[in-house]
């Protein structure tokens, strides 16, 4: 059976919630942002226990808002990870910050003793990137931005599902395609002082503050914003995939144990293994169906990000760390089977 890396769940709800939407727009109901943003917004917050859950079109729009709220600005120095999504860092560069590069660890996280290494007296914030919804050291990270007055940004685009994210001043989330909880495309900023929320609400609005133009008319434009808000398809899309979410997670819980069972780490979005022997690891789990995938590259080997540096684990690891499957289109058979493949491929070579 051919099973591919990452596969997009959408829920029969969504469906019916899009059409019947599409078809009431004919007579006067919002398709931007509405009432169904504003539920999505509360009925997301309900199930994770999160506060201030403002929905956006995409999680790099909640990147560039969170960078602009925790007022980086240009030749600030901000510590993020050398393996990520390249917008975590590109989003940097739009504010002109200093990016100074963490080193990844084995199971693909930030090394936090790195990023504790590369603290100084300069540092502005620190960007956690939740990779496949690791959050390894984020609770240590939390405590040394409060001791030493450092933002913290946790990336958690991959991060839903896991046990322990949103705690950090700004939180990132990404509902895009082939995340575990989509709306095709599209993301939410959580922020932890209710004043950033609120500026967060403005900018994502070209910089009006909605509540107050509908109420009492103010129009007046104080901030130049963006149009980074979410409308009311997507997020009827996404209020449909969340009533089937816990089942989900639930699913992708019991594959990640498996993995790990067998000895292969795992964590809420991939599971993943370090071969020295990748290309033909890939191509043998590829004939028999299976599609890997490398997905995230060091951000330093870009010409963007200033060029290659020497990180003591990311040049181990650099040529050998791949992505396996692990999603609702998979059982634990499955898991199993691609356990099993990965151990003979080892036996053969
Ligand atoms: C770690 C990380 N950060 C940010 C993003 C950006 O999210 P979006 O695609 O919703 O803009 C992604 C998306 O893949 C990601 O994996």
């Amino acid at each position: 059976m051919h099973i591919p890396l990452f596969k997009t769940y959408i829920s029969w709800r969504s469906v019916w919630n899009v059409s019947t939407l599409l078809i009431k727009s004919n007579y006067g109901t919002y398709l931007g942002e509405g009432p169904q943003v504003k539920a999505l917004e509360q009925e997301f917050g309900q199930m994770f226990g999160v506060k201030n859950v403002s929905v956006l079109n995409s999680g790099t729009s909640a990147l560039e808002l969170s960078y602009e709220l925790a007022g980086i600005g240009p030749g600030d120095e901000v510590i993020s990870p050398v393996l990520t999504f390249s917008g975590t860092n590109s989003c940097l560069v739009h504010r002109g910050a200093h990016i100074v590069f963490a080193d990844t660890d084995r199971d693909l996280n930030v090394d936090i003793e790195d990023v504790k290494r590369k603290i100084t007296p300069k540092t502005k914030a620190i960007v956690f990137v939740h990779f496949g919804g690791n959050n390894r050291g984020l609770k240590e990270l939390l405590e040394i931005g409060a001791q030493k007055n450092i933002i913290i940004i946790e990336d958690a685009a991959q991060a839903i599902g896991s046990d322990f994210w949103g705690q950090a001043d700004f939180t990132c989330l990404s509902f895009q395609a082939i995340k575990t909880f989509t709306t095709g495309d599209g993301g939410a900023l959580l922020c932890k002082d209710d004043e950033h929320d609120k500026k967060g609400r403005r900018l994502r609005w070209f910089g009006y503050d909605r509540e107050k133009k509908q109420k009492e008319g103010d129009t007046d434009l104080v901030e130049a914003g963006y149009k980074y808000h979410m409308n009311d398809i997507t997020a009827a899309i996404g209020r449909g995939n969340l009533i089937s979410l816990p089942k989900m997670i639930a699913h992708r819980k019991t594959l990640m144990e498996e993995y790990r069972r067998q000895g292969i780490p795992a964590s809420i979005w991939f599971a993943h293994y370090l071969s020295p022997r990748r290309k033909e690891l890939m191509a043998f789990l590829k004939e028999s169906g299976i599609h890997t995938g490398i997905h995230h590259y060091r951000n330093d080997a870009y010409t963007l990000f200033g060029g290659r540096k020497p990180f003591k684990i990311m040049d181990e690891i650099e040529n050998q760390y791949l992505l396996l499957p692990l999603h609702h289109g998979m059982n634990v058979n499955d898991v199993r089977r691609i356990c099993s493949l990965i151990k003979s491929f080892h036996e053969i070579h």
